[in-house]
């Protein structure tokens, strides 16, 4: 597959087959990854492949967030129980990690570099038939979803990557073009 159309053919996939991505296609998206470019060859991103238990405790982590919202007991379990058990039947999750460098200016350039592996193993991904859904948010930091995932102290996450077949691939977002957002600067 030609990268232009790797690219112009990734989208963020929501709905998956029940099959997982093979431990090979993994360690291929995994190796285009590490060949990112990264300042000082850092090296910077770790990644975590969840299994079923692992998935399940991550996804209850994000429940317990979400029930706070709930009205009663009962509600708040409902999400609890959904949110896990839905994280559980992913065909595949993928966490992607970053060194935290003491050092700012190298910490802002190791996660500059680890989101420019994800960008290389989502792309991998399209080539070989599968699909990813990147997700983010305040969840990285909590200590429930950190400790179902085992990332250490010294790592922060940046990226929760849903990895599979795609069941239905979505219609392109409407983009401005990027001569609109270009700057020829003399
Ligand atoms: C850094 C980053 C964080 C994202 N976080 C989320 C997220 O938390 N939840 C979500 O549904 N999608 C998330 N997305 C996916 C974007 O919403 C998606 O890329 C965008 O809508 C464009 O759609 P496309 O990927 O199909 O082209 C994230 C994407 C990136 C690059």
């Amino acid at each position: 597959m030609k990268l232009s159309d790797a690219i112009a053919s990734r989208r963020s996939i929501r709905k998956f087959t029940d099959r997982a991505p093979t431990p090979d296609q993994l360690m291929q998206m995994f190796d285009d990854a590490n060949l990112a470019p990264n300042h000082r060859l850092t090296q910077p991103w770790r990644f975590y492949v969840l299994g079923p238990e692992a998935r399940a405790a991550y996804g209850l982590a994000l429940g317990n967030r979400k029930a706070k919202k709930a009205t009663d007991e009962a509600h708040a379990q409902s999400i609890r129980q959904n949110t896990s058990d839905e994280h559980r039947a992913q065909p595949c999750m993928v966490v992607v990690s970053t060194l935290q460098n003491e050092n700012l200016e190298i910490r802002e350039e190791d996660y500059a570099a680890t989101l420019m592996a994800v960008q290389n193993l989502s792309l991998t991904a399209v080539a070989l038939g599968l699909g990813t859904h990147i997700r983010t948010g305040a969840i990285m930091a909590d200590p429930a979803a950190r400790a179902a995932v085992g990332v250490p102290e010294d790592q922060r996450i940046v990226a929760v990557l849903s990895v599979g077949v795609p069941l239905e691939v979505p219609d392109a977002k409407t983009r401005r073009p990027a001569s609109e957002l270009t700057h020829w600067v003399d």
